[in-house]
């Protein structure tokens, strides 16, 4: 049995205040989630103040990104160890802002992937495909290749100690959500090629769902066999929203 997941993607979001209330909303009601595991990936920045507020609580939390090197000249990043020295859980590696803005390409992304797990972090994967990719017909070739890429580096076996997020770049705050079939045929196809190698790891294996899951839709997409959870952004932001996709999952 999986236990699913529902992990807030904060993105580039918020303020010291905006997250003390958002926390404190989240801690109100997330009592009534019984089953489901609940985490937050704020800013960098804001990872004291989360450790602070979440400490001893049933919420992890976690990064959205990681260097892929220990320590040294490198301006502007963050190294696992540090999210370590805050209690992070989670590390969100290779989401599509990242591959997009950043140009991070997926050896880069299975390298992050790899230095997480290293640290004893439980990397959160993101693959999925642009809306010309999927016009071309070319939705699976695409995951495909961004989960070889950490499978080539790192065997089959680095996925047991991991989550992965499918999340097709056209559903990203765009408010247009993968139906649930649509969503439900991709995680079947990643969990499969997962299987190809171990099928032991594939069953185990936490497939998220990300991109415009709100409280109305999460039900219908978590409820599908090989969707074990959301990676959630905008719906995220507001306690309110959030607690209700953590309930749906339920
Ligand atoms: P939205 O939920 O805002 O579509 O974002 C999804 C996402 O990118 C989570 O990582």
């Amino acid at each position: 049995m999986r236990r699913p997941l529902v992990a807030g993607n904060w993105k580039m979001n918020g303020s010291l205040e905006s997250v003390r209330s958002l926390l404190d909303g989240i801690g109100r009601g997330v009592g009534d989630v019984k089953s489901a595991e609940v985490a937050v990936c704020p800013p960098y920045i804001y990872l004291p103040e989360v450790e602070k507020l979440l400490s001893g609580s049933d919420i992890a939390w976690g990064g959205q990104d990681l260097s892929t090197e220990s320590s040294g000249a490198y301006t502007g990043e963050v190294a696992a160890s540090m999210l370590n020295d805050f209690g992070c859980k989670y590390v969100i590696v290779g989401h599509s802002e990242r591959r997009t803005y950043h140009a991070e390409s997926d050896q880069l992304v299975a390298k992050k992937y790899a230095v997480a797990r290293a640290a004893g972090l439980v990397p959160i994967l993101c693959i999925g495909e642009t809306l010309e990719e999927r016009e071309a017909g070319t939705t699976n070739e695409v995951v495909a290749r961004q989960l070889d890429a950490v499978i080539a580096l790192e065997g089959v076996d680095a996925l047991a100690h991991g989550v992965i997020a499918y999340e097709p770049v056209w559903a990203i705050g765009t408010g247009k959500t993968a139906t649930p079939d649509q969503a439900q045929e991709v995680h079947a196809f990643i969990r499969s090629r997962v299987a190809e190698k171990s099928s032991e790891v594939a069953e185990g294996l936490r497939i998220l769902y990300g991109g415009s899951m709100k409280p109305g839709n999460a039900a219908e997409l978590i409820g599908k066999s090989d969707i074990d959870g959301g990676l959630i952004g905008g719906a995220s932001l507001t306690a309110e929203d959030f607690l209700g996709i953590c309930t749906a999952a339920d």
